[in-house]
């Protein structure tokens, strides 16, 4: 049974209620802003106004909590050239100035933390880890990312590491927990995937064996916090890919972190091959139109007593209440939140808000999705400026000027770099 009706009276329980974790922090209700990567740092991969801006207009959102798009454990493997990072060496100031413009409403901050692994751009350089050396298959767009290399057993340790000291001086910079970043086909999902994972020593094989990595990142990061920051992790419910990670794999890993004391998972699915978070998958089968993982959510928070979260597809009021309503304990908008960045809020008194979302309908996927994504960022940019979210952008111009400004800042990144 869910910890929110284990412990609450299930009728009693609403989208507006508080919610106990187990490590008990309070959530002052069940609605969360999810990761999305802003790539908007200031030069160093550092937090700077940009970012200090949009998480001003979030605080304000009504949400309970606020996860931060993707922060790199190492800055040679990033999700994206203007991505954070936080390191071992990494001045702390920029980041204790992120998490009091995002706390000013009194939500809980939690930072994502993330590796890509594989699902790192060509075009940047850089290390191209992964369990294997499975290449990205995204037809004629694969060559966008490089050939793999199966790490190493010092390598593996090494990014055991430095997720602990990510999360440690997250924490000690004033983010109230982290979320590690375990779903969406980054190198801990690709570790718990079949398709990607194909070692054959203790970090591959069964699923004990395919989840050990993120079972030791958990560990060691618990073990380098105090007990009263949160920890949290996202898994997929599926890879939504023939042969790839299953429900039932998803299983063994909740009750594993469940025995590890993990304050709450969140559910999405997908990778950058079947991108079922926009609501697609490569296998063809079929998501939920709205609250695209609820099924899954429902029998993760059916059969443990760590709080569960979804996260895809959600942008009404009655769809939010409906999850809550189902089992699940907590609520997790991304695109909503970028186009209407108060919904939570304004939900309160206007129970009939819809989130203002353009929808992109080219037959090309990947290149939809990446559309879909720049219209996204464009969003976090203008509040990064101060500006309103503007949901009449086009498609096509808004991804060249996306790709202009992603070349812009790789270069920049490579100049940095310049060994590689
Ligand atoms: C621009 C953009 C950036 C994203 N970055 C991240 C990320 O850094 N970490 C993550 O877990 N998910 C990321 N996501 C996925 C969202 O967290 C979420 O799972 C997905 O968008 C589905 O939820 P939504 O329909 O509410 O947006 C990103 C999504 C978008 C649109």
């Amino acid at each position: 049974m869910s910890h929110s009706s284990s412990s609450q009276a299930a009728e009693a329980v609403s989208v507006f209620s508080p919610l106990t974790l187990p490590n008990g922090t309070q959530l002052d209700n069940r609605f969360a802003k999810a990761a999305m990567e802003e790539n908007m740092a200031a030069p160093g991969h550092l937090p700077g106004q940009a970012l200090f801006s949009l998480y001003d207009t979030w605080a304000d959102s009504g949400c309970g909590m606020l996860l931060t798009g993707n922060v790199m454990v190492d800055c040679r493997a990033m999700t994206g050239p203007g991505g954070v990072a936080l390191e071992v060496d990494t001045p702390l100031e920029p980041f204790k100035q992120w998490a009091r413009s995002a706390k000013k409403g009194g939500a809980k901050l939690w930072m994502q933390i993330n590796h890509p692994g594989r699902q790192v751009y060509a075009s940047m350089g850089g290390k191209a880890l992964s369990p294997s050396d499975v290449p990205l298959d995204l037809g004629k767009h694969s060559n966008l990312f490089p050939q793999p290399a199966p790490m190493t057993a010092e390598e593996i340790d090494d990014v055991i590491d430095r997720f602990a000291v990510t999360a440690r001086r997250a924490i000690e910079a004033g983010f109230d927990g982290v979320q590690i970043h375990a779903a969406h086909g980054y190198l801990l999902s690709q570790f718990l995937s079949p398709l990607t994972n194909k070692r054959d020593d203790q970090w591959g094989g069964d699923i004990q064996g395919r989840s050990r990595l993120l079972m030791e990142v958990v560990r060691r990061v618990k073990s380098v916090l105090p007990a009263t920051a949160a920890v949290s992790v996202k898994i997929n419910s599926a890879d939504f890919q023939r042969g790839g990670f299953e429900p039932e794999d998803a299983q063994q890993v909740i009750v594993q972190l469940e025995t590890l004391g993990v304050d709450l998972v969140e559910v999405s699915g997908g990778s950058y091959e079947s991108p079922a978070m926009q609501g697609r998958t490569a296998d063809g089968r079929s998501l939920a139109r709205e609250a695209y993982f609820l099924e899954f959510a429902k029998a993760i928070a059916a059969s443990t007593s760590m709080p569960v979260m979804t996260t895809g597809g959600i942008k009404r009021l009655a769809i939010a209440q409906q999850v809550i309503a189902e089992g699940v304990d907590m609520v997790g908008m991304g695109t909503a939140l970028a186009f209407n960045p108060h919904l939570p809020k304004s939900w309160k008194t206007e129970t009939e808000v819809v989130a203002d979302i353009p929808e992109v309908t080219w037959s090309d996927k990947t290149m939809a999705a990446l559309a879909t994504m720049a219209i996204v960022r464009r969003q976090l940019q203008r509040m990064g400026k101060g500006k309103l979210p503007k949901s009449n952008s086009s498609p096509l111009w808004t991804m060249i000027l996306d790709r202009i400004r992603l070349m812009q800042l790789t270069k920049q990144y490579r100049a940095r770099y310049p060994e590689v």
